[in-house]
């Protein structure tokens, strides 16, 4: 290869997980394989300026502000893959970065922050060692992703994404992500709204890999990682049935199961608030009423994914989370995205 100086800039989507990845072993191995769906709005853009020399540092600016603490996570994070990378400290980066959503949504900024990153790293890669295959080179941004932050090797995906190795999807691997295949996708599944409700903004209570680590001592860590390769299996019939019932109860139970691990943790930590369960409540009960397919997912936060499908009575969801859950609940807005695939 051949460095020279180079501009590059990347666009990448987050991710919201339906069965969650939440434990990993060394080097960014996860307990258990998760799949998630892509979000098709919420974005992460970023350009890198690569000045060639002896030196290596990183400079990275946030929605047009420097950020040094960025920056110093970015330096490590060089580091660390140098080894794939091997041009990779051979130079200055400035980095410019902007989200397309709000930063304190808790919507993974870090998974479309280092995949967007992971992506224009590939691009640079390609520009200084001649054409690369373009699957490998999309297969390597996802591997150099997961580096970054786990959660983030999906995001190089459309539609559903698996990451982690599962006997359910062949070519599954612990370390890139793969597309869920398509023939194993009901038309149900295709066309999703996915609106955060703000009910907490501000720092996370625990970091994920805080969370993460807290797996290690958990004593039901083994459990919950078995049943997560269980719920493969069964989310591969539903899938492919288009039973949403089905698909319904497992999503919210894989994000309970979430909360709940932390609530077992030594320490514990609590991250939902009132508002969460308020809205988890006022949800159920419409359901009840409606039978209506109107349902949740939570990351490691307060604030509530809202998930229906696209088509099926979403006027009459629409109306119902703007009365019940936004007009007359204390959060803070809501940000809406798509799945579209
Ligand atoms: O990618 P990380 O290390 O920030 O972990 C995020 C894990 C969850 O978002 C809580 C679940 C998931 O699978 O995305």
């Amino acid at each position: 290869y051949t460095v020279s100086n180079k501009k590059v800039s990347e666009s990448c989507p987050s991710n919201i997980a339906l069965i969650k990845y939440w434990g990993k072993y060394e080097n960014q191995i996860p307990a258990n394989p998760s799949i998630s769906y892509t979000l098709n709005l919420c974005k992460t853009n970023t350009e890198i300026e690569f000045v060639a020399g002896d030196t290596f540092s990183v400079q990275t600016f946030l929605a047009g502000n420097e950020e040094s603490k960025f920056a110093e996570k970015i330096e490590k994070y060089f580091k660390n893959i140098e080894e794939y990378l091997p041009w990779i400290l051979k130079g200055k980066y400035i980095i410019r970065t902007e989200n397309t959503f709000p930063h304190s949504s808790g919507i993974a900024s870090s998974a479309s922050g280092f995949g967007a990153i992971a992506k224009c790293l590939m691009e640079l890669d390609e520009q200084f060692s001649g054409k690369v295959d373009q699957d490998f080179k999309l297969r390597k941004a996802s591997f150099l992703a997961r580096l970054g932050s786990g959660s983030a090797c999906r995001s190089l995906y459309d539609g559903l994404v698996v990451w982690g190795e599962t006997k359910e999807v062949s070519g599954s691997s612990d370390l890139f992500a793969v597309r869920y295949p398509n023939e194993g996708i009901h038309e149900v599944f295709r066309n999703f709204n996915d609106w955060v409700l703000l009910i907490h903004e501000g720092e996370k209570s625990v970091s994920s890999t805080v969370g993460h680590g807290l797996m290690n001592t958990n004593p039901y860590a083994e459990r919950r990682f078995q049943e997560a390769h269980e719920n493969f299996a069964t989310l591969k019939t539903i899938l492919k049935n288009g039973d949403m019932a089905a698909f319904i109860k497992m999503v919210e139970h894989e994000a309970l199961t979430l909360h709940a691990m932390m609530m077992m943790s030594e320490p514990a930590f609590i991250l939902m608030k009132s508002g969460t369960l308020a809205v988890i409540n006022k949800i159920w009960q419409f359901r009840k009423e409606t039978s209506l397919p109107l349902f949740f997912t939570l990351d490691a936060g307060a604030n509530v994914h809202l998930l229906f499908p696209a088509n099926i009575d979403e006027d009459k969801i629409q109306e119902f989370i703007i009365r019940e859950l936004i007009q007359h609940t204390q959060n803070n807005g809501v940000v809406k995205d798509v799945m579209r695939f």
